[in-house]
């Protein structure tokens, strides 16, 4: 076979709509469970009852003790975390991560291809509420990128690396708006569109990306002043 064909966008579309996304998937999930395990495999189990010096606010809340002096207390406490000292931020976080996780599991063109894969699918949106999800996505990362690029308190502190993987993250919502909104060559961007996607999934449980499951390992399992609960491990 010439080279010009091997590398013809019909072949590329082939792989990129098959045997890739069953790769990319696998070193997802494989590398996950290893990276996990890894991790967990470096704590262990605490035997003795560690008392948790914790910040004044949380402390506060798990009073129970509901009068108006400690609510106040509370809110001003509140007010010292980066719910209080960056607001903005923090709601475009929470819609950037509520849109990058929603998304993608209920869009209707992946649940197709799920559908034609595996014979179920899940409930879909419809095809423009996903859109909007996109785009509000794209804002938000845009907000990111700006904030990186201006805030000198955090330009000091960023490498070419976090700026890679938001661009990692953000590929594959920006080439689907594209493909959707039919920008540009249809089947160069579905193309650019699955290649980011299988990116990104494979970039989950080797890069930073990881920081969704070490979210759970850090607040749910090891104990420190910041556990969300009990915890049971320490490092
Ligand atoms: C694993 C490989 C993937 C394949 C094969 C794939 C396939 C597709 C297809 C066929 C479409 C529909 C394009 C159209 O409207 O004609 C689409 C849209 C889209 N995909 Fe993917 N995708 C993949 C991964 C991802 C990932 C990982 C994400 C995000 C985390 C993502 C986000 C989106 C979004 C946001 C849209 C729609 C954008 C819009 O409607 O504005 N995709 N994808
Ligand atoms: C349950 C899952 C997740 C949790 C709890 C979580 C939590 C966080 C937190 C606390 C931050 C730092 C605060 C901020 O700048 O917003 C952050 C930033 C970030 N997360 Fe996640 N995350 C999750 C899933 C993901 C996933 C699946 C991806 C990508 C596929 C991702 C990509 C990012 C990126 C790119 C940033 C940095 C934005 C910047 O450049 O400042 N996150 N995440």
């Amino acid at each position: 076979m010439e080279l010009t064909n091997i590398l013809s966008a019909d072949v590329i579309y082939d792989l990129a709509r098959g045997p890739f996304v069953w790769m990319s998937l696998v070193l997802c999930i494989v590398g996950t469970m290893v990276r996990t395990l890894q991790l967990i495999s470096l704590t262990k189990v605490e035997k003795r009852n560690i008392r948790i010096q914790r910040p004044a606010a949380i402390k506060q809340k798990s009073n129970q003790n509901f009068s108006a002096k400690n609510l106040s207390r509370f809110f001003s406490d509140l007010k010292l975390t980066i719910i209080g000292t960056s607001p903005v931020t923090i709601v475009v976080s929470c819609m950037f991560h509520l849109c990058l996780i929603i998304t993608p599991i209920f869009l209707l063109a992946h649940n197709i291809l799920i559908e034609e894969a595996v014979g179920f699918s899940l409930f879909s949106f419809s095809e423009h509420f996903a859109d909007r999800l996109t785009f509000i996505f794209l804002i938000c990362a845009a907000y990111f990128l700006i904030r990186r690029v201006f805030l000198p308190r955090l330009r000091a502190i960023s490498s070419v690396y976090d700026y890679i993987i938001l661009a990692v993250t953000t590929a594959p919502f920006l080439t689907g708006y594209l493909v959707y909104d039919q920008v540009f060559d249809y089947k160069i961007m579905i193309i650019l569109h699955m290649l980011a996607g299988e990116l990104m999934l494979i970039a989950i449980p080797f890069t930073k990306i990881y920081h969704m499951f070490f979210f759970f390992i850090g607040r749910f399992v090891l104990i420190h002043q910041h556990t969300l609960g009990k915890g049971s491990r320490t490092w």
